[in-house]
């Protein structure tokens, strides 16, 4: 089992898509292991996007994301990491293939929705970075049984 971190972004909280964009991990199968709504501060976006601090994008990123509210998950399943990543499509709207959730609901190039870690290093820094002590949670679905052959899956 694998727990991510994922962020809606202030795009998709304003335009009402959180809705949206949770229960479409949910339906996937992936647990809610943490979940809250924040504003996030300048010092956690540099921290939490310190590897694009060079690039050209970064001010007006960090802008972006303090914009405005944000819901910030831990999301936990096999191989989760990858699969949000699927899930969410290529970074830019225009280039996601359909059935992404950037391909189905986003266009532009700075307003992407969502945000997936895409490694397991990272998804360890920034759960660490956005969620406190007791804040993510251990509990088993009840749905687990149907999700997983757990038998086989979850040894
Ligand atoms: P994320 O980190 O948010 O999950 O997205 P990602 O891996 O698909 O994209 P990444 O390359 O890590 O870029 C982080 C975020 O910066 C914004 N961006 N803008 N204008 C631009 O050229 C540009 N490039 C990136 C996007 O919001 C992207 O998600
Ligand atoms: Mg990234």
């Amino acid at each position: 089992m694998e727990t991510t971190l994922v962020l809606v972004k202030p795009d998709g909280v304003m335009r009402g898509l959180v809705g949206e964009i949770v229960g479409r991990f949910e339906q996937k199968g992936l647990q809610i292991a943490g979940m809250k709504l924040a504003r996030l501060s300048k010092d956690l976006l540099e921290r939490h996007y310190a590897d694009h601090k060079a690039k050209s994008f970064f001010a007006g990123l960090v802008a972006f994301m303090q914009s405005g509210p944000v819901v910030v998950l831990a999301l936990r399943g096999l191989n989760a990491i990858t699969v949000v990543r699927g899930m969410m499509g290529k970074t830019f709207g225009k280039d996601a293939a359909p059935g992404t959730i950037r391909g189905d609901l986003a266009i532009s190039s700075s307003f992407n929705l969502v945000h997936g870690s895409d490694s397991p290093e990272a998804a360890a820094k920034e759960l660490g970075l956005f969620f406190g002590p007791g804040e993510v949670l251990d509990y088993t679905l009840g749905n687990r049984d149907w999700i997983y052959d757990v038998a086989a899956e979850l040894k």
